[in-house]
C-alpha cells in the first residue's frame, strides 16, 4: 500500500534532523529516512566526541568569507536567518552546557551525544516518524490529486509519497558510517549540476616524504602561516601545523587544503619575523659563532629537529657548521627564503577516509538561497554538505548544516 506525508527528509544527520524538527513543529507531516541504524553519527565523533557545534563568528554579519562555494555568497540569508547564538538558544534552553575553546569555537563541556539528544527531542516535539535502517531504492515524479508530487520506493517501509522532498544525505567523507553519493545521484536525476567533489579539511601527502626523511619528523607540531593560490586568489591561514608519517596535518593544513587545488604547491612562513633576512646578513658581522647555532638564537620558536633538518637540505648542507661571518648574503637570503616562503608541492590528500567534510556538491546555482528550494524541481530541497557549501574548521559546516536546514524546515 502507498502512504503519503506532506515532507520527506532523507538523511538523519545534523541538516536533515534540523529540518524534520522545524517542518514538524511548524505543523507539517514529516517522515525521516536513514540508511544508517543509528542516527548523527557524524555529531557524534565530531570535535574529538565534543562537536564544535557552531562558531560565534556566524553572529548574522556576512559569513561567506568562511566559506568555499562557487558562490560563497549563497549563504548569506540562511545563515544571518538562523545564527550561531539562535543555536546556542536551543542548547540553553535544553540546560547543554558548553565552553568556547579556541577562536570563536564552541564545543560541548560534555558530549557530543548531547546535540544528538536535543535534536532527537525537536524533532519528538515536531512528531517527526523516523524510519532507520532504511534505504530508498527509487524516487520518482508523480502529480496526484492530493498534492504528492514524488513518490519513493524504500527498502523496509514501503513506498512513500510525499509533497516535498528534502535531501540532506551529506557528503562522501567516511564511508565507515554511513556517507554515501545518494544526494548527488538523485540531484542528476533532477537535472541538477555536481560541481566536482573532493575531500577537504583534509590531511595532505607528499611524494617521497619518508625517502626524504620528513616522516622522521612526524608529531612536531608548530605555528606557521599557510598560503596556497596566486595572485588576488591566495589564501593564508595562521594556525599550527603537524608533521606526520604521511604528509601535513593539523589545523593550518585542513583549512588550506578546501582551498589547496591538485597539481599547486603550498606555501609555509614558518617564521613570523619578516627581517629574518636583514637580521641574518647583519647579524653576522663580527660573529663567531656557526650558522646552525646563529639560526637556533635567531628561532627560538622553530622546533630544533626541523631547524637541523632543513639544515641537511643539499643546498644548506655544506654551510651549516661554517662561521655565521662566513657564509655569503646570497646563501643567507635563499636560508630567509626558506624560512619565509617554504613551498612545498602536495602530490595529494589523505582521501574521504580521512577528510572532515567533502568540498562541491549540489550547485548553489540552482537554488534558492532562502530556502535551499530547487529552481529546477518544485518540493525538492538539498541541506547541508550535500551542497556546494564547505565551511572552513571550527563549527562552520555544523552551523551551515543548522541554517540551511533550518530555512528549509520553514519553507516546505
Ligand atoms: P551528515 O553526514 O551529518 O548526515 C547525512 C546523513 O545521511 C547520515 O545520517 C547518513 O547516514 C545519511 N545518508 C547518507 N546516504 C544516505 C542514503 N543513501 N539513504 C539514507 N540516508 C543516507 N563540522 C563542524 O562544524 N565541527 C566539527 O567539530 C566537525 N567535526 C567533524 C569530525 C569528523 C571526523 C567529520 C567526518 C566531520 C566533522 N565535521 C565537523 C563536519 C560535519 O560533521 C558535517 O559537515 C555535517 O555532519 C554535515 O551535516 P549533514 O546533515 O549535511 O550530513
Amino acid at each position: 500500500m502507498k502512504q503519503s506525508i506532506h515532507t520527506i527528509i532523507i538523511g538523519a544527520g545534523a541538516a536533515g534532523m534540523m529540518a524534520a524538527a522545524v517542518a514538524g513543529q511548524r505543523g507539517a507531516k514529516v517522515l525521516l529516512i536513514d540508511h544508517a541504524a543509528k542516527i548523527g553519527e557524524k555529531i557524534r565523533i565530531s570535535g574529538g566526541g565534543r562537536c564544535n557545534f557552531t562558531n560565534m563568528a556566524l553572529d548574522g554579519s556576512d559569513a561567506s568569507p568562511f566559506f568555499v562555494s562557487q558562490n560563497p555568497r549563497f549563504v548569506r540569508p540562511a545563515m544571518s536567518a538562523y545564527t550561531a547564538q539562535d543555536f546556542m538558544h536551543i542548547l540553553r534552553a535544553h540546560r547543554v552546557r558548553y565552553h568556547e575553546k579556541h577562536k570563536g569555537q564552541l564545543f560541548c563541556d560534555d558530549s557530543a551525544q548531547n546535540i544528538i539528544d536535543v535534536l532527537r527531542v525537536e524533532c519528538d516535539k515536531g512528531h517527526v516518524q523516523w524510519r532507520t535502517s532504511c534505504s530508498v531504492t527509487g524516487v520518482r515524479m508523480i502529480n496526484d490529486s492530493l498534492g504528492m508530487r514524488f513518490e519513493l520506493d524504500t527498502s523496509t517501509a514501503g513506498t512513500w509519497r510525499c509533497a516535498n522532498l528534502i535531501i540532506a544525505t551529506g557528503g562522501l567523507s567516511i564511508p565507515a558510517i554511513g556517507a554515501s553519493g545518494f544526494g548527488y545521484a538523485l540531484a542528476e536525476q533532477f537535472k541538477h549540476t555536481i560541481v566536482p567533489t573532493a575531500p577537504a579539511l583534509v590531511p595532505l601527502t607528499f611524494a617521497e616524504w619518508s625517502k626524504n626523511g620528513w616522516a622522521e619528523l612526524a608529531g612536531l607540531s608548530l605555528p606557521v602561516r599557510i598560503s596556497t593560490g596566486e595572485g588576488k586568489k591566495i589564501m593564508s591561514f595562521d594556525e599550527d601545523i603537524l608533521f606526520s608519517h604521511k604528509g601535513l596535518t593539523g589545523p593550518a593544513v585542513l583549512q588550506i587544503s578546501s582551498y589547496w587545488q591538485a597539481n599547486t604547491s603550498i606555501a609555509l612562513n614558518i617564521q613570523s619575523d619578516a627581517h629574518l633576512e636583514q637580521l641574518l646578513c647583519d647579524g653576522k658581522l663580527g660573529a663567531k659563532i656557526q650558522l646552525d647555532t646563529a639560526l637556533s638564537q635567531l628561532l627560538p620558536n622553530v622546533p630544533k629537529r626541523l631547524l637541523n633538518h632543513i639544515l641537511t637540505r643539499p643546498e644548506f648542507e655544506k654551510y651549516a657548521k661554517h662561521k655565521w661571518a662566513d657564509v655569503s648574503d646570497k646563501v643567507l637570503r635563499q636560508l630567509a627564503q626558506h624560512f619565509n616562503h617554504w613551498t612545498l608541492m602536495p602530490s595529494g590528500t589523505e582521501g574521504y577516509k580521512k577528510a572532515e567534510v567533502t568540498r562541491g556538491g549540489v550547485s548553489v546555482k540552482e537554488l534558492h538561497n532562502g530556502t535551499m528550494a530547487s529552481k529546477l524541481c518544485d518540493g525538492l530541497y538539498f541541506v547541508g554538505e550535500v551542497v556546494d557549501v564547505t565551511g572552513w574548521l571550527g563549527g562552520y559546516n555544523f552551523q551551515w548544516a543548522w541554517s540551511s536546514g533550518v530555512a528549509a524546515g520553514r519553507a516546505v
